[in-house]
């Protein structure tokens, strides 16, 4: 069992909520969640870290009654306090870390200790496991070089990989108006099979440039998205809006009709619903959200 610690900001509650119904299948009302099944911490933009929990009680005596008769021993560790229900007042977050640390045995190392144990309160019960934090590295691509003023964030992008591809780790991705390859480095930081095209030569080189800068293999090739004949089991596509370049109706419904020709699932972003366009195009819509980018709202529809 696995214990999720969570958080979004103002203007992401949509997005937060249908990336953990497609990741972990879950509704979340409170700042973590349980899960028996592990996705890797870093995948999802609104895990801030987990507990591998190791441990379960109904007291803090009887958690280290447990530890006692279980002997835990690390090479070096540290103990650190996970707020989850409440945030626990710092004195007794560090009375507990003591009471837990003294019972397991091992070197306490306060920097850089080769195992964190996380311990905290939740769902009336004291859970102890080992700690693992999200590295957070959609946040490190923000320093691509080359960047689009009408990009979606690293994070937006990374959250919806996650609802394309859910926990299926065969889903083969084509991001065909990629820009400057957002969507596409944060899928092939997780491991996700994808390919970019976009039909701007100039923002081709550039996507190819970011890909290079964080070692990331090149997917990304020059082309309409008209001329594609591959198939794919999910496409993204941020659709142009007429904001730095000029686009039409006509340019973006002929977007959306090539699209159906390329795959069964369409995740759509757009700055205007477009649901008619959609279901002219031959898909039906199988759920939809929004979100923010500062004034910009916009909305994500899976088409299917
Ligand atoms: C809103 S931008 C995508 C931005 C991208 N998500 C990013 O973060 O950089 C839309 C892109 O669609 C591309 N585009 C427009 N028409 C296209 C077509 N027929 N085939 C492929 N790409 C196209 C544009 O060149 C533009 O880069």
């Amino acid at each position: 069992m696995y214990l999720y610690s969570i958080s979004h900001a103002n203007g992401e509650d949509e997005l937060f909520k249908m990336e953990m119904k497609y990741l972990f299948n879950i509704n979340p009302c409170k700042k973590y969640f349980i899960s028996d099944f592990y996705i890797e911490v870093n995948r999802s933009p609104f895990v801030k870290a987990c507990i591998d929990i190791k441990l379960t009680a109904n007291t803090l005596e009887e958690m280290v009654d447990k530890l006692k008769s279980q002997k835990l021993s690390y090479e070096d560790f540290k103990v650190k306090y996970i707020d989850t229900e409440s945030n626990m007042e710092f004195n007794e977050k560090h009375r507990i870390e003591g009471v837990i640390g003294y019972e397991i045995r091992g070197y306490a190392k306060i920097h850089d200790p080769e195992v964190i144990i996380g311990i905290t309160y939740a769902d009336g019960k004291w859970i102890l496991g080992e700690y693992l934090k999200n590295q957070a590295i959609w946040i490190h691509h923000n320093n691509r070089p080359r960047q689009y003023s009408n990009s979606l964030t690293t994070k937006i992008s990374r959250a919806i990989v996650n609802i394309v591809t859910g926990r299926d780790a065969s889903t083969r991705v084509v991001d065909p108006c990629c820009g400057i390859g957002t969507v596409v480095i944060e899928a092939l930081s997780m491991g996700v099979n994808i390919r970019g095209f976009d039909i701007n030569s100039k923002v081709v080189d550039g996507a190819k440039r970011n890909l290079n800068f964080f070692g990331y293999p090149d997917v990304i090739d020059e082309g309409d998205i008209r001329k594609i004949e591959e198939k794919y089991d999910a496409a993204i596509i941020d659709i142009p809006y007429g904001l730095a370049a000029r686009t039409t109706s006509e340019i973006q419904r002929g977007i959306i009709n090539s699209a159906r020709g390329i795959t069964n699932k369409l995740l759509l972003v757009s700055l205007d619903e477009m649901d008619r366009e959609i279901l002219e195009a031959g898909f039906s819509i199988a759920d939809k959200c929004h979100v923010f980018k500062g004034d910009f709202k916009r909305y994500i529809t899976i088409c299917i």
